[in-house]
């Protein structure tokens, strides 16, 4: 796949919320993020930006409209099958980490590697190490989830987010709950990741932070208002 081709696709999205009463929340979104890119996305509290991260992520596949990951159209897709894509090339990182707390800092990071099985224990657990230093959190590694920091409880967060390598790393807020520092730090974490070609889209209130991103897409009320750039949909 060369530069130029999209890792993620969205097509006419459109999803409705049945309960308590139908509400349109995504009124026909379209956006693409390349190879390479660090797109942001920008919005009022309530247009629509968690909703349209669960359906990039296949998370929630109750919509209507076009999904491609990679090339391939994954709308529709069986549930086994998209549970496999997302493990192999999605990374998202939550607002709140959803670590699991009784288990190690190192053990959280292993899991989706463990899960997609290709490499030995050991194996998933040196790149785990690795993700870790480059986090600047390999020292916490033995520590139990819930024993580290609000700041560093992030940044393990997208150690297990890289651990399979994704096409793409989804993040919702991953700076909402940080203090500044530790803003800057997961800030710094991206535009590191972004500088090595990973690809990144990452929902953000912070103006400061979109600025240092390559594009802000921008939504109001279920719909990409401005995508930052001209983009040929
Ligand atoms: N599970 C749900 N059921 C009903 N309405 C929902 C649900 N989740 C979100 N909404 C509504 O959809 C709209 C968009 O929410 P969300 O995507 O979380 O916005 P944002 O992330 O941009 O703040 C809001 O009006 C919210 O109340
Ligand atoms: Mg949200």
């Amino acid at each position: 796949m060369s530069n130029g081709d999209p890792v993620i696709e969205a097509r006419g999205i459109v999803k409705w919320f049945r309960d308590p009463v139908d509400t349109q929340v995504l009124k026909g979104v379209d956006l693409k993020v390349m190879r390479g890119e660090f797109a942001s996305v920008m919005g009022k509290s309530g247009c629509g930006k968690s909703t349209l991260l669960y359906i990039l992520s296949t998370m929630d596949t109750d919509y209507s409209g076009e999904l491609l990951l990679d090339g391939e159209r994954i709308t529709g897709a069986p549930h086994e099958h998209l549970s496999r894509l997302r493990n192999e090339k999605i990374g998202f990182v939550f607002q709140f980490h959803y670590l699991i707390p009784e288990f190690t800092v190192l053990r959280n990071v292993m899991l989706p590697g463990l899960k997609r099985g290709l490499l030995t224990e050991r194996e998933v657990e040196e790149r785990a190490m690795t993700h870790l230093r480059t986090m600047g959190v390999d020292h916490q590694a033995q520590k139990r989830a819930n024993q580290v920091s609000g700041g560093e409880k992030q940044r393990v967060a997208i150690a297990r987010a890289l651990i399979n390598e994704p096409l793409i790393l989804m993040c919702d807020e991953p700076t909402g709950n940080l203090d500044s520092r530790n803003s800057d730090i997961v800030l710094g974490i991206f535009k590191g990741l972004s500088a090595k070609g990973q690809s990144l889209l990452v929902v953000t209130h912070d103006e400061d932070f979109a600025l240092n991103t390559d594009r802000t897409i921008v939504m109001d009320d279920g719909r990409v208002v401005d995508h930052g750039k001209e983009m040929s949909v």
